[in-house]
């Protein structure tokens, strides 16, 4: 049996399935948990090996091994994507959200303003309020039933509102674009009339669908300004609790600046389960990621031919990228209240809210398809009895 049709995650310590944030959060238990953006699959094999090989080796000592890890993460790129990366130009930081937040006090004010485009990963907001700068939303907008980038919204606020960053979320968390060429250059082409600085979050990079093609800031960015956090096996190899995160800083000034307020605090010697989890699945887990999105193409295909045949009710943006799929239940005409009554106590999923991600998103739900086939027909078909009995 494929490793992609079983189920794994049981433990109560996982936070997808903890009873007291289920509990918190969806005020029961009684939830199929597809909430959280992490995945119920065992990690690929060669992982697994270098974990238990570290385990057996039994001695810790302090060892710095983060140039290897750049230089198969460059690897990587050039293998998939063509892309060409330097190694020296990486920065090894705790967490793609630590390397984030680090990188807006070093780049901007407090009262700057950074600029998200909403609805979005709900994290951002977070990491520039309490960074005590201002969020500016630059809310995409939906066009023949997809979304896309609103370019005279967005230079109306670099004009007006003294933005220093804008946080780029590509491929975008929830609504699950790869953002293409034409937009990538448009907003680089704008971010650099206002000299503007885009830190791009590419941590869902490695899940692209057929025909798609990702743009990697770093492969678009002729003056290398931008700055591309390119590289965190978390999403891409279900290792989303013993990462580090690595951020692609071009230009030589600003890497400078930014690896010596990183060594300041000692945050880049990173932890070695990490390192050579990280070295394992860039040089041995290409076969494994491959076979999880023809996984998730079957899932996505499956999921959009049911929803067109019975549960027209529900629009379901087509991801591009990403294993969360972008749900629309306004045509049920439901209160916010009677909607999350109907998905937690009568089709009983627990899905990640759509007011999480800024904007009035309130009738909007994100759900993870990283889960066997099954279960994702499963609650598909709760889904689809409940609405039928509203
Ligand atoms: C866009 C995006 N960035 C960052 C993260 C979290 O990264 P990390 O756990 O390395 O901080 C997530 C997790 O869902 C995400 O979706």
């Amino acid at each position: 049996m494929s490793l992609f049709n079983k189920e794994y995650s049981s433990e109560n310590n996982f936070a997808k399935s903890n009873p007291n944030y289920l509990n918190s959060m969806f005020g029961t238990t009684d939830v199929m948990p597809l909430w959280i953006a992490d995945m119920d699959f065992k990690v690929a094999e060669p992982i697994s090996n270098e974990l238990k090989r570290l385990v057996d080796r039994g001695i810790y000592a302090y060892e710095f091994n983060a140039q290897d890890v750049f230089s198969a993460i460059a690897n990587w790129n050039f293998k998939r994507r063509d892309l060409s990366l330097d190694p020296d130009a990486f920065v090894q930081v705790p967490s793609v959200l630590s390397g984030i937040s680090l990188l807006i006090r070093e780049l901007s004010e407090i009262n700057d303003a950074v600029l998200i485009q909403t609805p979005v990963y709900h994290q951002f907001n977070k990491l520039i309020a309490t960074a005590k700068r201002r969020v500016i939303e630059n809310p995409l907008k939906i066009v023949g039933g997809n979304y896309e980038m609103d370019f005279e919204d967005l230079e109306l606020k670099l004009e007006r509102e003294n933005v220093k960053l804008i946080l780029l979320c590509n491929p975008h968390n929830p609504v699950g674009r790869v953002w293409n060429k034409k937009e990538m250059q448009r907003l680089i082409q704008l971010a650099d009339k206002y000299d503007v600085r885009i830190i791009s979050d590419e941590i869902h990079s490695d899940i692209i669908y057929s025909k798609i093609k990702f743009n990697s800031i770093a492969s678009i960015d002729k003056l290398k300004k931008h700055i591309a956090v390119i590289g965190s096996p978390a999403k891409t190899f279900g290792m989303h609790s013993i990462s580090n995160g690595y951020l692609y800083i071009h230009d030589k000034h600003t890497h400078k600046q930014f690896k010596s307020l990183v060594d300041s605090m000692y945050l880049d010697h990173g932890n070695v389960f990490s390192t050579y989890a990280t070295i394992a699945a860039y040089t041995k887990g290409e076969d494994w990621v491959n076979e999880f999105i023809v996984h998730l193409e079957k899932s996505n295909k499956w999921i959009k031919d049911f929803i067109q045949t019975e549960l027209p009710e529900v629009k379901m943006f087509n991801p591009e990228g990403t294993y969360q799929i972008w749900l629309d239940f306004s045509r049920l005409d439901l209160s916010d209240d009677g909607l999350k009554y109907l998905l937690i106590h009568k089709a009983k999923l627990a899905l990640t809210p759509g007011s999480w991600f800024g904007g009035s998103h309130s009738q909007f739900m994100r759900i993870n398809i990283a889960s066997p086939f099954a279960k994702i027909q499963e609650a598909f078909y709760q889904l689809k009895r409940a609405v039928k009995e509203e």
